[in-house]
């Protein structure tokens, strides 16, 4: 199976969970996947928080009713996938550059299943470039007190998220503190959010192998 086919089998996995109620749902590739198989049992839910423009016009395209998370209250359901992710399911997410309002429906849920092929899973996070959402004005300054925290900062060029904003790619972290990681970077004046999902970490991760699902 090539990557590809991993992430719908994960994303098969993932609609077992859907029981009713307002769904909340990511970004990404897999997550369409996830979407498009939400389609045929949509009649079991009211609808779905999406986490991005593009989630949205996707189940809209399939005539899957949005929902203000405002108006929703806590989810039961988080569904969404990952760049990384250990096996205590601290994640790197973020390279649709979504990662704020991923980061809010995830907190808003009370369970986060997070789908992937199994390529994503990771000792040590930190290969894939941890992005981060910056406040345009604060880019040089974000820029530099990553540099300080070991990082080698890319700004992501001709991109601009949902809300605006800019991303800063960070390559060569070794992020072997999660938690604190996030703390920290989210303390630097000028980020929105960082990829890092530690604190608020998935409650299920739903990896596509060659050998069918493995979930931890
Ligand atoms: C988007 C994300 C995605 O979940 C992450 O990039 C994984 O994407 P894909 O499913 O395409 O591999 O965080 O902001």
């Amino acid at each position: 199976m090539n990557q590809d086919e991993l992430k719908r089998v994960a994303a098969e996995a993932a609609i077992d969970y859907v029981d009713g109620g307002i769904i909340g749902v990511g970004t990404g590739s897999t997550i369409n996947h996830f979407i498009d198989l939400l389609a045929k049992v949509k009649h079991k839910i009211d609808g779905a928080v999406s986490s991005s423009e593009a989630s949205t016009e996707r189940m809209r395209t399939h005539g899957i009713p949005i929902i203000d998370l405002n108006a929703a209250g806590e989810l039961d359901l988080y569904v969404d996938g990952a760049d990384e992710s250990t096996k205590n399911l601290h994640l790197i997410k973020g390279g649709g550059g979504a990662l704020t309002r991923e980061k809010i429906v995830a907190g808003a849920s009370r369970k986060f299943v997070c789908i992937a092929d199994v390529s994503k899973l990771v000792s040590v996070l930190g290969e894939f470039p941890l992005p981060i959402e910056v406040i345009p004005m604060a880019r040089s300054h974000v820029a530099r007190q990553l540099v300080k925290l070991g990082g080698t900062p890319v700004w992501r060029e001709n991109f601009t998220t949902d809300n605006g904003n800019i991303i800063l790619d960070a390559h060569n972290m070794r992020i072997l503190e999660p938690r604190k990681m996030e703390q920290e970077i989210n303390n630097i004046a000028g980020v929105v959010t960082t990829g890092i999902f530690a604190i608020r970490p998935a409650d299920v991760l739903i990896l596509g192998t060659e050998e069918g699902i493995k979930t931890l």
